[in-house]
C-alpha cells in the first residue's frame, strides 16, 4: 500500500530521511515513489518560500534538501528557521560547515572569479550574522541520507559521496561517474552543490543534480526544485518558478549584505 502524505511537519520518526538508513515500507517495487529535492538554499527565504509553496501544491512523499543552507542571500536565520520548523530532513553542505566552524572561506565551487568575490564576501557577512542556535543546526547535520524504496537504494549528499566540496560537473568523464557510483553503494544518487541541474546515468545508476533553490547558475534566476520519481524507472523533472528578488535585494541593502548582490540576483535571465 502506498501512503501519499507530505512529510514535513510529521514526527521525525514518520519521516523516511530524518535519520540515517530508513526503509520505506509503505511503498513495494514498482510503485511509484515522488522524492522532491531543494537544492542549495543558501539562506535566500524568498526563493525558499515559492518553491515550498509550489511543492506543496505539486504534493509528494518525500521532501528533502541537499545542503548549504545559508552563505549567499541575507536571509541565514530564517532559512534554517523555516526548514526546522517544517522538519524537512536533509544534509550538510561545505558552506553549512564552514560558517558554522567560522573558516577562513566557504569552499565555493564557482569557477568565475566575480562570483567568487561575492561569495566570499557573503561568506564573511554571513559568518558574522548567523545566530548560535542556526549554527548549531548546521553544525549537527549528517553528511549523507540513504533511503530505500521501490526496489532501489537512494542516497543523498551534498557535494559527491566521498567530500562535501568536490563538485560532481555533469561533463565529467563515465570513469569518474562510475568511482562516484561504486563509492555511493546506491542506484539513484541525488546532489547539489554546482547549482546546475541535471540528470545523468552511468551503468544503470542515476546521478541527479538538483540544482539550486537561491542561488542557480545555469542561466536561468529563478528558483528551481528537482522532483524525481522511481517507478520501475528513476525520472527527474525540474521545476522553475519566479520570486520576489525586489524583498531580497531591499533587505540585504537594509541588513548591509555585500552590495554585488544586486549583481547576481535577477527577476530575469
Ligand atoms: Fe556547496
Amino acid at each position: 500500500m502506498v501512503v501519499r502524505r507530505p512529510l514535513g511537519g510529521l514526527p521525525e520518526a514518520c519521516c523516511p530521511w530524518a535519520i540515517g538508513y530508513v526503509i520505506v515500507r509503505a511503498t513495494e517495487e514498482g510503485i511509484a515513489l515522488k522524492i522532491v529535492v531543494l537544492g542549495d538554499v543558501h539562506g535566500n527565504l524568498p526563493a525558499l518560500e515559492v518553491a515550498l509553496r509550489e511543492a506543496r501544491a505539486e504534493g509528494y512523499d518525500v521532501l528533502c534538501h541537499t545542503g548549504d543552507l545559508v552563505g549567499y542571500a541575507p536571509f541565514p536565520d530564517e532559512t534554517v528557521a523555516l526548514l526546522k520548523a517544517e522538519r524537512i530532513p536533509g544534509v550538510r553542505g561545505n558552506l553549512d560547515e564552514n560558517v558554522a566552524a567560522a573558516a577562513d572561506g566557504s569552499g565555493s565551487c564557482a569557477t568565475e572569479a566575480q562570483v567568487r568575490v561575492f561569495e566570499e564576501k557573503a561568506f564573511a557577512w554571513t559568518v558574522q550574522r548567523t545566530e548560535r542556535l542556526t549554527l548549531e543546526y548546521l553544525r549537527n547535520l549528517p553528511f549523507e541520507r540513504r533511503l530505500e524504496a521501490g526496489g532501489r537504494r537512494a542516497l543523498l549528499v551534498h557535494a559527491n559521496p566521498i567530500d562535501m566540496y568536490t563538485g560532481l560537473w555533469e561533463e565529467r568523464d563515465e570513469d569518474y561517474f562510475r568511482e562516484m557510483g561504486d563509492a555511493s553503494e546506491a542506484d539513484v544518487i541525488i546532489f547539489g552543490h554546482t547549482h546546475r541541474p541535471y540528470h545523468r546515468i552511468v551503468d544503470g545508476r542515476h546521478f541527479v543534480n538538483a540544482g539550486s533553490v537561491g542561488f542557480p547558475a545555469d542561466g536561468d534566476p529563478r528558483t528551481c526544485y528537482a522532483v524525481i520519481q522511481t517507478n520501475g524507472n528513476v525520472e527527474a523533472q525540474y521545476r522553475r518558478f519566479p520570486y520576489n528578488v525586489d524583498h531580497l535585494l531591499k533587505t540585504a541593502a537594509e541588513r548591509r549584505f555585500p552590495a554585488e548582490a544586486a549583481l547576481f540576483f535577477k527577476r530575469e535571465a
